[in-house]
């Protein structure tokens, strides 16, 4: 996978040469391109951004240095327009961070895991003057995404997120893919708690299930454990889940909790 991130601040992005992302990089499963946005402005100063249109506080960034930084990211694809349907798989998608865009999810992550070229662009003060967007929009597939409802200075950090979340998913990156499956957000329940060695730990025992050998019952109560902690704390992602998820097991672990929380609730 192709990654280009444009960026006032590329030195930001560096963390993303640690760890499994760097690692990624190394093996060749991953191509990182940060991009510093300056290099795309001619004047003295390197100016990116001026007063908006309309009055108000704050800056907005310039169209022409976004313009010439996208015709270079993008390619040949940024030439012409082209009709959406006209599109070849591999074309890029451009995602531009906002806390004015769809929300970021699992479900986010993996579907732009399966595409060849992602380019991010971070954008800073008030925005980025809107007919970028709508011009990119005509060459490209264009994503407005939030990492969630509160605000950054920037995207830099979202694009972090971002791609820590995307890059995991690829295959080759994490050693065991298996470790993948019962995550929280793979399939609506969060994950279940998780122990290692010492059994006893100031004065804190591991449950005795997971030292009995019985892969059913380790199984079993690991499910349940996940049942649980969605209920306490997602129960939103509990009332989304699809039809057959729970089997009739699962219902009665939910059914008792309900039962044991109208038993402790006061009054
Ligand atoms: N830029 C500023 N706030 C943001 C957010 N919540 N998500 C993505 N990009 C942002």
């Amino acid at each position: 996978m192709r990654l280009d991130v444009l960026s006032i601040f590329p030195e930001y992005l560096s963390p993303l040469q640690l760890s499994l992302i760097g690692r990624a990089q190394e093996k060749g499963l991953l191509d990182l391109g940060v991009h510093d946005l300056r290099d795309w402005t001619h004047d003295r100063h390197r100016t990116v951004d001026d007063t908006p249109y309309g009055g108000g506080a704050g800056m907005v960034m310039k169209p022409e240095p976004w313009g010439e930084a996208l015709d270079h990211v993008l390619g040949a694809g940024a030439e012409a327009p082209v009709a959406s349907h006209a599109r070849p798989p591999a074309a890029p998608v451009l995602i531009v961070p906002s806390p004015a865009g769809e929300v970021f999810t699992q479900a986010t992550a993996r579907e732009l895991a399966a595409r060849e070229h992602l380019v991010f662009a971070c954008g800073r003060y008030e925005g980025i003057d809107h007919r970028v967007i709508d011009w990119a929009a005509e060459r490209a597939e264009v994503r407005m995404v939030s990492i969630g409802d509160y605000v950054l200075n920037g995207g830099e950090v979202a694009v972090m997120v971002m791609v820590e979340a995307i890059a995991r998913l690829l295959p080759g990156v994490i050693g065991n893919p298996e470790s993948l499956d019962e995550e929280s957000h793979e399939d609506g329940l969060l994950e279940y708690p998780v122990y290692t060695k010492p059994a006893e730990w100031r004065g804190h025992e591991v449950p005795p299930v997971l030292l009995s050998g019985d892969h059913g019952k380790v199984a079993r109560w690991r499910r349940d454990e996940r049942l649980r902690r969605t209920a306490r704390v997602r129960p939103d992602l509990l009332a989304a889940l699809p039809a057959g998820v729970l089997d009739a097991h699962d219902r009665r672990v939910l059914a008792a909790l309900t039962e044991e929380r109208e038993e402790t609730a006061p009054g």
